[in-house]
């Protein structure tokens, strides 16, 4: 009860961002949802800042009713020795559910760079409210602020997305079996892309976020088009043992994806992270990953995308020095190399300019993601 007394504190203060910080420990300490009693409106209207209200009883009513698929075991679950763990619709779970909105934009636009057919369930079937659209609006429509920088960030994602779908298809052309999706989130590419019925993807992600996708594409009849296992496990733990009891072999070369997920690991867990993946490798593996170039926790950087997204990624990005994976990498023996992201949407194509400016806004020319740089790295047979 402190809590929500707290919390109620902070809304008569008119302070929307406490209360938004507040409500994620809130979920981060197990309170359950219906003991949150704060109240506001992800509607976003003249000036007002706007954040996201879960709504758990559309996730009791959706998740009961969806069988799980049978090819995709879920491993793992519950509250994680880390001591904090989330689903779908809290912590980083919803960077997860708006890249999925982002992916059904870019799906639906004729200059896809990729097409997610499981994009957009994904997304409605989520128990959350997040600001964002799932199809390109039509002209003269009217949409808020909090929706263009979505749709402008859609442009990153569809890029982004493409990128690493052409990595593991790159991989498994040049024979290597088997890939792991490191913070897999809502990817759907085991169900969408055309690898070798002899690959086997295996994705990590928190237990919730992995059953909310098992259930959902469970109840769509999804099947996935190569050997696909689902392990529910917290990458800041002993995923490595995890991952093989799962039925990963050591033994093959592998690709490994860890796409959008450093950003939100502390410094340890990176180092660790990198340390697992190369006693894991077999000469011949792959890693693509991305990196935000700079300190991702630089707060004006930070302040104004929460606020114009609706996330507050302030309390979910991970904080202190990020590692050089380049150089930790290259230490290890592996040879890496490192492409800003103005290289890679030239080599598609892709103008990432913002298609829908808003006018005399502060933050209007600043892109809706933290500025990223591709690393692509192999380990030498
Ligand atoms: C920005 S999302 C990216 C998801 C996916 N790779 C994509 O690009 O669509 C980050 C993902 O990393 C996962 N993640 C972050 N920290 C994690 C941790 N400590 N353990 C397990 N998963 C984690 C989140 O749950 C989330 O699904």
């Amino acid at each position: 009860m402190a809590l929500v007394a707290r919390a109620n504190a902070a809304l008569a203060d008119g302070d929307p961002r406490a209360l938004k910080r507040l409500k994620v420990q809130f979920r981060g300490m197990g309170v359950p949802e219906e003991e949150i009693t704060v109240t506001g409106t992800s509607a976003r209207s003249a000036g007002e800042p706007s954040w996201w209200i879960p709504k758990p009883s559309r996730a009791a009513t959706r998740s009961s009713a969806t069988p799980r698929p049978k090819s995709a075991s879920t491993r793992g679950g519950g509250r994680t020795v880390s001591g904090m763990s989330w689903d779908i619709a809290s912590g980083a779970g919803v960077t997860a559910l708006g890249l999925a909105a982002a992916r059904s934009v870019e799906s639906g636009r004729s200059d896809r760079l990729i097409e997610d057919p499981f994009a957009r369930a994904l997304f409605d079937a989520a128990p959350a409210d997040l600001p964002m659209l799932v199809d390109w609006p039509g002209p003269g429509v009217s949409i808020s602020d909090a929706e263009a920088l979505h749709l402008h960030g859609s442009r990153y994602v569809g890029l982004r997305t493409r990128y690493y779908d052409d990595a593991l298809l790159a991989a498994a052309g040049d024979g290597l079996t088997q890939g792991v999706l490191l913070g897999a989130g809502l990817d759907t590419r085991a169900f969408r892309l055309d690898l070798p019925a002899g690959f086997h993807l295996f994705e990590l992600d928190q237990p919730g976020v992995l059953e909310f996708k098992s259930a959902t594409l469970g109840g769509l009849a999804a099947e996935p088009r190569c050997a696909h296992t689902a392990i529910g496990i917290d990458l800041r733990e002993d995923w490595a043992a995890a991952l093989q009891a799962g039925g990963f072999d050591p033994r093959r070369p592998t690709v490994w994806v860890a796409e959008g997920l450093l950003a939100y690991l502390p410094p340890e867990a990176q180092s660790g992270l990198l340390s697992a993946i190369h006693a894991l490798a077999a000469r011949g593996s792959v890693l693509v990953l991305d990196r935000i170039a700079g300190d991702p926790t630089a707060p004006d950087r930070l302040n104004a995308l929460s606020e114009r997204s609706g996330i507050d990624m302030e309390s979910l990005l991970a904080s202190g020095e990020s590692n050089d994976v380049a150089a930790s990498l290259r230490a290890k023996g592996w040879i890496a190399e490192e492409e800003p992201t103005a290289i890679v949407a030239d080599r598609y194509g892709r103008d990432l300019s913002d298609p829908l400016p808003a006018g005399p806004d502060a933050h209007a020319s600043e892109p809706p993601w933290l500025d990223t740089v591709f690393l692509r790295a192999h380990r030498p047979a």
